[in-house]
Order: structure tokens, then C-alpha cells, then sequence
């Protein structure tokens, strides 16, 4: 686990000295505190990670810099780690925005509120850890707002001591990096499709051609077999389920063709039609396909193949999750973040959203 500054590990690091002494910082110096994306795009070298000040207590609220703190959209909390359960005793107006809660609602409680049930244990750990050791971290953290929408928050905690070294304040800010989280997680989606594709395409490859050497076969066992049609009627049944094998593995091939990512604008509803074929195939006689398709959609930009592969992979796990057979419906809708947010609970729906050109 990579640590970042605390009371005792700032040896040997220049303090960055304000004020005249009134308040001094051990600057974070490149040093990164945690598993967090930084919001700042590197890891930080002026920022602190620790912070040392002549004067506690929050009442002081008639100078600029608590102005700033309340201008900032950067979201911001400070806990008091000498009352029990470390709760919060401040908050600026960005971190009510964020979340969505009153102030009246965070303050006395510890930030554990905003974990929910997908929050990573491990994670929670670390930070559990660094709080225990007085020590800065920053992790990136799935939280819930009021209305339970998670989010994902890149969480920075810093420690506040006195010139003594007494422990005084955590401050924590907070930022919503959903948007950036869910592209990553996007680019690592169509990447593993992209090697299952390349994949198919190697093994449709090779089955096309184990399919040539059983048609030749099949072709001189005909003209061994002599006029028989009772020999001959087989061999030919064969042929067909080989040539009807050979269709299969030109669809899976052009279906798994490996190419780069090419978005178009295109007709999602006319896509899935299309497709269909594909996935009645893929479901099997026990697991009925149902379409249901909204009409007049804006045109959306993709890349086919990529969503093909989306689909059939939704459609494949919709498949094994009902071996007793059942219905799957895939169906296309105009949607808004919040509402695909507010939708995503129930486990029985898989959404996979398309940007409107
Ligand atoms: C200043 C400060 C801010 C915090 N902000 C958050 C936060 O935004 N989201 C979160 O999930 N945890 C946050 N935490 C972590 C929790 O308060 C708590 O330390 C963590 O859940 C581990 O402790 P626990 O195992 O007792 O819950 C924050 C902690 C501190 C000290």
C-alpha cells in the first residue's frame, strides 16, 4: 500500500512554512498517497498531505480563505477525530451539492453514510488504516447520494496537527469522477471484446478449414462409393451439415472480424432486427427472444461490431442464468443518466447505453 505523510514521515521533507509560522505543510512532493486517480492529473508536489496550525477551532469564519472554501466547487469536509467516532464538523456548500444531503443531516456523523452496498471493503480498509495512522490517503471510492444514486468519489484525507503534533482535525475533499471511471471502464469492456473477437476469429478460421478437409473427404467417398444410393445418400446428408457449417463459421468470422474502432451514426432498432437472427441462434429452443423496440430513436453513434459483441455477451448471460429456459426481451429506449441510474437495481435488467448523435 503506498502511504502518504503523516505526523511522524515527513523527515527529511522541507515543511512548506505559512504566515509567518502561523501554519505550516508537508508538501505532498510527487509522493502519490494512494490507489486515487488524482484530480489534479499528476500526483501533486505542492499540495500538502499533512497539515500543522497555531490556532484551532472553526469559528473563525470572516476571512477570505473560508470564503474560498465555501466557493469552491471542489467538495470538502473536516472531521474531529477527538470526539467519538470521528465525525463530521464541517462541510462547505460544494459537498452538500455533491451529495445532495442537508447540512443538518452530515454533521455529528461519521462519513460512512455515503458507503452502500457496493462499496469495496478493501478499499474502506485502507482508509481505515491511514485514518488509524494519522497518515494522508486517496482513494477513488463508491459512494451514495441522498437520493441513492452512487457515484464514484476520489477521496483525498489529510491529517491537521497543532505546532505540538497533536492530532486536531482531518480535512477531506471529495470529487465526482463517475464520468472518467465509467469511460475506463468502457475502454477495458471493448478491449476484452476486442480479444474475444479476435479470438472467435482465429478458431472460426481454423474450423473452416478442418470443414474443407471433411468436405473433400466426403467428396471422394461419393465418387468411391459407386452408383449406390444407399451408400451415397449419407455422404451427402453429411455434405449438407458441412456446407450449413460453413455458412455458421462465415457469419461467426464476419461477425468476430477483426477490425478497429469505427463509430457511425446508425439506426439502433434496425441493428437489433438485424441481429436477431444471431441471437435467437444463441438462446437456444428453451429461451424465447421478444423484441421490444421503441420507435423514432435518434440515430446513435457506435461502432457495430463493438455492440453486436455487448449485446450477444448480455444475451449469453441472460441465456445461463435460466438453464430451465425462460424469455429474454432486449429491448431500446431513450434514457438519461439519472434514469439509467435509478434503473439499475433491478437484477434482472442489463443496460448497455448508446450516445445520441
Ligand atoms: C475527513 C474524512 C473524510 C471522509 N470522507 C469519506 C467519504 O467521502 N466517503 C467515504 O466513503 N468515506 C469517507 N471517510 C472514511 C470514513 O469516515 C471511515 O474512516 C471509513 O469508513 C473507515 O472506517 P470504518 O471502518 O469505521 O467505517 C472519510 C474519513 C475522514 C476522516
Amino acid at each position: 500500500m503506498v502511504t502518504g505523510s503523516g505526523k511522524d514521515d515527513h523527515a527529511g521533507k522541507p515543511l512548506d512554512i505559512q504566515g509567518g509560522g502561523q501554519s505550516a505543510g508537508v508538501p505532498a512532493s510527487g509522493e502519490v498517497e494512494g490507489n486515487a486517480v488524482s484530480t489534479l492529473g499528476n500526483p501533486g508536489v505542492k499540495h500538502w498531505q499533512a497539515g500543522y496550525i497555531g490556532r484551532a477551532g472553526l469559528g473563525d469564519r470572516a476571512n477570505v480563505f473560508f470564503a474560498a472554501v465555501e466557493m469552491t466547487r471542489m467538495p470538502m469536509v473536516v472531521t474531529d477525530p477527538n470526539q467519538p467516532d470521528n465525525p463530521i464538523v464541517f462541510t462547505n456548500g460544494a459537498f452538500l451539492d455533491l451529495t445532495g444531503y442537508e447540512e443538518k443531516d452530515v454533521l455529528g456523523r461519521n462519513c460512512r453514510f455515503l458507503q452502500g452496498p457496493d462499496t469495496d471493503c478493501a478499499t474502506i480498509a485502507e482508509v481505515r488504516h491511514a485514518v488509524a495512522e494519522q497518515r494522508a490517503v486517496a482513494v477513488d471510492v463508491l459512494n451514495y447520494k441522498a437520493d441513492g444514486e452512487p457515484f464514484w468519489n476520489a477521496l483525498f484525507i489529510g491529517p491537521i496537527f497543532d505546532h505540538e503534533g497533536k492530532l486536531l482535525y482531518f480535512f477531506a475533499s471529495q470529487m465526482d469522477i463517475s464520468e472518467r471511471r465509467g469511460m475506463q471502464e468502457a475502454n477495458l469492456q471493448a478491449q476484452k471484446m476486442e480479444a474475444i473477437g479476435q479470438s472467435s476469429a482465429g478458431m472460426a478460421h481454423d474450423f473452416n478449414n478442418l470443414l474443407q478437409v471433411i468436405n473433400g473427404n466426403l467428396e471422394l467417398a461419393l465418387l468411391t462409393s459407386g452408383a449406390s444410393p444407399k451408400a451415397a445418400e449419407p455422404i451427402r446428408r453429411a455434405q449438407r451439415a458441412t456446407m450449413q457449417a460453413g455458412k455458421l463459421t462465415q457469419q461467426l468470422l464476419s461477425f468476430a472480424r477483426k477490425q478497429r474502432l469505427e463509430q457511425k451514426d446508425i439506426n439502433l432498432n434496425s441493428l437489433v432486427v438485424d441481429f436477431s437472427d444471431m441471437l435467437v441462434r444463441t438462446l437456444g429452443d428453451k429461451v424465447e427472444l421478444r423484441l421490444d423496440l421503441k420507435p423514432g430513436l435518434p440515430p446513435c453513434t457506435l461502432d457495430t461490431t463493438y455492440l453486436e459483441m455487448a449485446l450477444l455477451n448480455v444475451v449469453i448471460n441472460a441465456r445461463d442464468a435460466m438453464p430451465d429456459g425462460g424469455v429474454v426481451t432486449v429491448g431500446t429506449a431513450l434514457t438519461s443518466q439519472q434514469r439509467r441510474s435509478a434503473a439499475a437495481p433491478a437484477s434482472c435488467r442489463r443496460a448497455i447505453t448508446c450516445r445520441s448523435a
